[in-house]
């Protein structure tokens, strides 16, 4: 009687045991689909808005030719409807060229408030 129940305990245990090594696969798995999908969510923003090229071009240009009239505006003071009449405002007065103006843009961009 003795032997059964040892026996009887001893494979609940290694139930007990599969089990949650089962329940840790899985919330595993769960973890790296979430991974993946946030990776995929940030190379597709990324590739959607601005590349280190511009962003550093756009910085370069906006510290030369966006200061000299008032300190340099904080990107982040508005959302991008608002940047975009605030630079066609100003880019004449700066003078910026088509491509100066698109890489002013592009940097202030990144520190926009969202829309
Ligand atoms: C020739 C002088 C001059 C230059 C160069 C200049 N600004 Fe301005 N900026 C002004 C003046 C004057 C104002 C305030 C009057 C106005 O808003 O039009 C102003 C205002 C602003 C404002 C505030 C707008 C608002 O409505 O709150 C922003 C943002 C701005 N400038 C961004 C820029 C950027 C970006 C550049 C570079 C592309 C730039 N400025 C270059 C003269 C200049």
């Amino acid at each position: 009687m003795k032997k059964v129940l040892t026996l009887s305990m001893v494979s609940l245990i290694v139930f007990a045991c599969s089990h949650k090594t089962t329940s840790t696969v899985t919330k595993t798995e769960e973890v790296k689909t979430t991974v993946a999908t946030e990776t995929a969510a940030i190379e597709k923003t990324e590739s959607a808005t601005v590349t280190n090229e511009q962003f550093l071009a756009g910085k370069a240009v906006y510290s030369a030719k966006c200061g000299n009239c008032h300190k340099l505006k904080e990107p982040s003071r508005g959302n991008m409807t608002q940047w975009t009449k605030w630079i066609d405002r100003m880019a004449p007065k700066a003078k910026l060229t088509e491509d100066e103006k698109a890489q002013v843009t592009a940097y202030v961009s990144v520190n926009a408030k969202p829309n």
